[in-house]
């Protein structure tokens, strides 16, 4: 179908697991429309899920932050140019080499054997959450330790250290100000440098993964400093940011959906269908973002060389070509073909650990609280700005 105006993108969500209402028009213009940026710049937007998944593996769509037409969808984003971003912002070949150092660390094996050290991390939160409440404030008190105290174990970070850098984190993430993007990612570098020269004194390394890039990589000048902490950076802020949204957009949304909870709750095993749906249905990395470097025809359109393309995970994952009643939970759907992880040579390197730790973290929460609810009308509780990680920004329950 033709689409009469570019729509502005991103929007604000208007309820926390439906895609925004403004996008409504872009799912009769699948799979290709046109929108234009906040700086007023039009780009592409990918809508359909065959197209996605055949775009985001063409080598021909760039991931390099840095170049001077690459799209940004805010003005935070577009003040961190000329810095380097680890895998998401390198193309292949370079790309191949980055991610071959980092796959044995986060192998399905590897999330395997993390299983035993999430469940106890997951118990001890909720042993004081339940030791504290009724009521709790969900977020603060387990979606977002969760997956910090997590990757803080994976990476070698001290846990010690979570009120700065998940501060960092969101001020990275979510401004408000351009100034605080750029001051949170010169607080990062410093932090880093730091911890690497305190892991450098160290004479027996740590097991983290930091340990071994720079026990080995630093040591023998694979890597330089620079390399370091942009893998420390966006293995530290992918990895705790998102899996908190989901933790709590997840807890959110099956206190929104009793049927659906009510089965997963009679038949537990559903749970690793549940995290895959969940996946899809909440698309909480709503925008990937990619620069044509050659002309891509597409049908009978051309995205031209240079031109800003980008992915709505959220309206590709509804697309009703693959998933029929593509607004309603169900359990039962094969899911696992969304996007909500990306696809091609940049799917999310942590996936295997972020399935692990939303089936530990929703299956244990659930399973202790049987009675967990809402404290406040789903209406009243805050959720977070289109233009970041979706997730919400408190929730309140009580059981
Ligand atoms: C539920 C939680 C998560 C979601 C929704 C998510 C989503 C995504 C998406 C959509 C991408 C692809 C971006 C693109 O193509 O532009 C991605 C890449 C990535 N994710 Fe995740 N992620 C999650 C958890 C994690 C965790 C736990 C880690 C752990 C370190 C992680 C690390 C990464 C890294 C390093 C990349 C870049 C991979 C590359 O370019 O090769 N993510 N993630």
């Amino acid at each position: 179908m033709t689409q009469a105006e570019p729509v502005a993108f991103p929007q604000d969500r208007t309820c926390p697991y439906h895609p925004p209402t403004a996008y409504e028009p872009l799912r009769t213009t699948r799979p290709l429309a046109r929108i234009t940026l906040y700086d007023g710049r039009p780009a592409w937007l990918v809508t359909g899920h065959a197209l996605a998944r055949e775009l985001l593996a063409d080598q021909r769509l760039s991931t390099d932050r840095n170049h001077p037409d690459f799209p940004a969808p805010t003005e935070r984003f577009a003040s961190v140019r000329n810095r380097r971003v680890a895998l998401l912002g390198v193309d292949d070949p370079e790309h191949r080499v980055q991610r071959r150092m980092m796959v044995p660390s986060f192998t399905l094996r590897r999330a395997v054997d993390l299983r035993p050290q999430i469940q106890r991390i997951v118990d001890g939160l909720l042993d004081d959450m339940i030791a504290q409440g009724p009521p709790a404030e969900l977020v603060s008190a387990f979606a977002l330790p969760v997956p910090s105290m997590v990757i803080c174990a994976l990476l070698g970070v001290p846990y010690a250290d979570h009120d700065f850098f998940e501060g960092q984190s969101r001020r990275l993430l979510r401004g408000p100000k351009v100034t605080d993007v750029q001051d949170a990612r010169e607080q990062l570098d410093a932090y880093f440098e730091d911890l690497i020269d305190r892991k450098l004194k160290q004479s027996e390394p740590g097991d983290g993964v930091l340990d071994e890039l720079v026990h080995v990589q630093l040591r023998e000048g694979v890597l330089d400093r620079q390399d370091v902490i942009a893998f420390a950076t966006i293995l530290l802020v992918a990895g705790h940011e998102t899996t908190a949204n989901m933790i709590s957009l997840g807890t959110f949304t099956l206190l929104q959906h009793p049927q659906q909870l009510a089965e997963l709750r009679a038949d537990p095993e559903l749970m690793p269908h549940a995290v895959e749906e969940l996946m899809r249905m909440l698309s909480i990395a709503d925008g990937l973002l990619r620069r044509a470097t050659e002309d891509i025809q597409v049908g009978d359109t051309v995205i031209r060389s240079g031109d800003g393309v980008l992915f709505s995970t959220s309206v590709i994952n509804r697309d009703e070509d693959v998933y029929a009643d593509a607004d309603t939970l169900d359990w039962h759907r094969p899911a696992r073909h969304h996007v909500a992880f990306g696809f091609g040579i940049h799917q999310c390197l942590g996936q295997n650990l972020a399935r692990a730790e939303l089936d530990i973290a929703l299956r244990t929460l659930f399973g202790r609280l049987p009675a967990l609810r809402l404290a406040a009308p789903p209406d009243e509780i805050p959720f977070k700005p289109g233009d970041t990680i979706q997730g919400m920004l408190e929730l309140p329950v009580t059981w």
